[in-house]
């Protein structure tokens, strides 16, 4: 099978570093890929993942068997439809589908519409109807844009200045919601389905403030860890019976069925689980921590996927615990410089230590410089969570370039009263 991964941050290298290691690839290809994939494979960094056409053309070059789609814009653009309407086979959603993440007013009334637990909200559209409704509110609320945000398209804060400037913006550009704050912690399930029947993968969760102890601004992520300890087997049966067997059965009354993965980032509250946002895709870095746990062959999980067999997939995944630093440059996800060159020293094994680059270039004399915020995803791994954290922080020392900088706190909280 040859496969072509579209995007180019370290979810993409960690889907790609699982196919290299699959028997049934024999041509892998990574759209535009980064420095870390360009080891294991062959980058197109001329290919934009959200050019349908082009996506296609490349599909027809290379005789590309299957798509798999890594980041949530080309998804949003209707990658997975071009792909489609050309015969290729592609794991993620069409356009239609893809708005569960590209509107988050879209995803609101779903949830709405088939019961689905979830924070009380509202619509908005117009500046004078948004500064009347922040004025009457007491407490902490959260804004939300309603179209994509890279993760930084939410605000929750109880400074009515604040939520006004942050508000009044997004409406130059888009609608926006305003949402009941909920207090809980918080909890990712990405199931896989074939369109039929689908399977949950072991629970994941993200870090996504920027600083130690959830301190700063949103970010994409600076940090995941899978599995997640404090996630019950009977609060895992309320989120299948409440959240995920419905949104199923929503989606097919809908016509909304599809290959591919839906990412569940749930609230877990006094009262039960309630569901934040649904993505379309694997989360990042999530998909860092959770990936190298899968001990089943990648391309044939892959293959179930595209012929419709998931059901009876034997999913094998490791016991171990995975806990992925980001290693970001600094000023993100304000600004930042890029182009600073890496000293890296690759030498762990792969058992303890798995490196996945994110914003990376190789420069004319082949040395990695930085290209983005988010640039290294660093992952230990090991048989109890202690060890799996110790795994990645001695190896994300090892990992600097100028201005560099990295959360110190991954995984603590589940480890350290504090
Ligand atoms: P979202 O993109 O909807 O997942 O929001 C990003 C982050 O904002 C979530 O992971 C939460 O940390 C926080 N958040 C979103 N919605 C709420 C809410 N209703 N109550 C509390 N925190 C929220
Ligand atoms: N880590 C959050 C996301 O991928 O959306």
């Amino acid at each position: 099978m040859k496969v072509l991964v579209l995007g180019g941050g370290a979810r993409e290298h960690a889907i790609t570093w699982s196919f290299s290691k699959s028997k049934s690839i024999t041509g892998l290809f990574v759209a535009p890929g980064n420095a870390g994939t360009s080891d294991i494979a062959e980058n197109l960094p001329d290919i934009d993942p959200c050019n349908s056409e082009m996506v296609v053309a490349c599909c027809k070059q290379h005789e590309i068997d299957f798509v798999f789609v890594g980041p949530e814009a080309p998804l949003a653009a209707g990658v997975v439809d071009a792909l489609h309407a050309a015969g290729i086979k592609a794991i993620g959603p069409h356009k239609q589908a893809a708005m569960l993440e590209s509107s988050k007013a879209f995803s609101k009334n779903f949830m709405l519409k088939y019961n689905i637990p979830t924070a009380s909200a509202i619509e908005i559209d117009s500046p004078k109807e948004f500064e009347k409704e922040i004025n009457a509110r007491k407490g902490k609320i959260v804004i939300k844009k309603s179209g994509l945000a890279a993760g930084k398209g939410v605000l929750e804060s109880d400074d009515k200045e604040k939520l006004l400037a942050f508000g009044l913006d997004i409406l130059k550009s888009d609608k926006l919601l305003i949402e009941e704050f909920l207090e809980g912690w918080e909890v990712t399930i990405f199931t896989l389905s074939d369109g039929k029947d689908y399977i949950i993968l072991p629970p994941c969760a993200d870090f996504k403030k920027a600083h130690d102890d959830d301190k700063g601004p949103n970010t994409g992520g600076m940090g995941a860890i899978c599995p997640v300890p404090s996630l019950t087997s009977q609060m895992l049966d309320r989120i299948k019976k409440e959240i995920i067997e419905p949104t199923f059965k929503g989606m097919e009354k809908e016509g909304l069925c599809y290959k591919g993965i839906i990412y569940f980032g749930l609230m877990i509250t006094t009262q039960g689980p309630k569901l934040l946002e649904y993505n379309v895709r694997f989360g990042d870095p999530e998909a860092q921590a959770l990936i190298p746990l899968i001990q089943s062959d990648f391309g044939d999980l892959c293959e179930a996927i595209v012929m419709e067999n998931i059901k009876s997939f034997p999913l094998k995944i490791s016991k171990d615990t995975a806990i992925c630093v980001v290693i970001a440059a600094g000023g993100y996800p304000g600004e930042y410089k890029k182009g600073a060159p890496v000293h890296y020293f690759p030498r762990f094994k792969e058992k303890y230590v798995v490196i996945f680059h994110a914003s990376t270039l190789l420069d004319e004399e082949n040395n990695i410089i930085t290209n983005g915020g988010r640039c290294f995803s660093v992952v230990g791994l090991g048989a109890d969570i202690i060890t799996a954290n110790k795994n990645a922080y001695v190896a994300a020392e090892e990992v600097y370039f100028k201005e560099s900088f990295y959360r110190r706190d991954i995984g603590k909280k589940f480890f350290e009263r504090g």
